[in-house]
């Protein structure tokens, strides 16, 4: 009796970084990888964000002929925020969400490609590659995309380390309760107010803060300077652009000033 080989076929699905808002942010290889794909996934995540939902469709318009590829969409799982079971909550929103991209995948016609079009870059504070891994039988590549981390770095010219030192890249809340002692240079992301100006005044007292929203789009937001001297201006930027937009994304670097400056 002669063995049988059961081959499984697997799929390509590329997770493509597509910048945090300049469309000029797509790497080459991004579009290339664009250019061969059958189907764009789209997650919606529910947000107001005409804006990201804009750059998505220009970078598609400006690489792909109408009609070359399909859009799949789906609206991304709700997590409970109701409830005191903080983990349960996560692991079951990420199971949601699990089933929901292995749903989509599966979607997939033998032999055909697909893309999932992620924020920045999808090393960044992203879960598509996490939840992509968990599917049988794929093929994931991770085309890297401009973070909005090195938007904002360019946008104010900054050398995010300085000289043999350390950066670090962390959250607003992570940072709430104050700042690490042992890192001066501080990225901070996700932050939904401004977790930088709360902090007590001898804290920031030697912090110089370079803060940007909206970093790369049309309507860039920066500031800069001295956190005690700078702190109310950005709280009053911030507020402005969050209620003229409905919504807003920011990205700051807190920066240790050396003791003898
Ligand atoms: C879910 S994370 C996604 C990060 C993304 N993968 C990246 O590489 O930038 C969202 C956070 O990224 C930052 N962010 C994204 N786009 C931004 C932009 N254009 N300007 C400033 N911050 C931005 C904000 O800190 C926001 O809270």
């Amino acid at each position: 009796v002669g063995a049988t080989n059961v081959v499984a076929v697997s799929s390509t699905v590329y997770v493509i970084g597509i910048g945090s808002g300049d469309p000029e942010h797509l790497t080459l290889a991004a579009v290339s990888a664009l250019q061969k794909v059958d189907v764009v996934f789209v997650i919606d995540k529910g947000e107001v964000k005409e804006d990201l939902v804009a750059l998505r469709t220009e970078i598609l318009h400006r690489h792909r002929e109408p009609g070359s590829y399909r859009v799949v969409e789906a609206a991304d799982p709700v997590r409970d925020r109701t409830t005191p079971e903080y983990t349960a909550a996560v692991v079951d929103w990420q199971d949601r969400r699990g089933a929901l991209y292995a749903e989509m995948v599966a979607g997939l016609a033998p032999g055909e490609t697909g893309a999932f079009l992620v924020w920045g870059d999808p090393a960044l504070y992203d879960g598509t590659l996490r939840l992509l891994a968990d599917i049988p039988d794929l093929d994931v590549v991770s085309i890297p995309g401009i973070s909005s981390v090195q938007a904002l770095a360019a946008a104010h010219r900054l050398i995010l380390n300085r000289v043999g030192r350390p950066v670090l890249i962390t959250t607003g809340r992570r940072i709430a309760g104050g700042l690490p002692a042992d890192v001066d240079d501080i990225v901070v992301m996700l932050d939904g107010g401004t977790a930088f100006a709360d902090l007590p005044d001898a804290e920031v007292a030697d912090v110089d803060v370079y803060w940007g929203a909206y970093v790369g789009s049309a309507d860039q937001v920066l500031a800069a300077g001295p956190v005690l001297e700078v702190r109310d201006e950005i709280r009053r930027l911030r507020a402005e652009a969050r209620e003229r937009k409905g919504w807003i994304m920011d990205t700051y670097l807190l920066r240790r000033r050396p003791a003898d400056r």
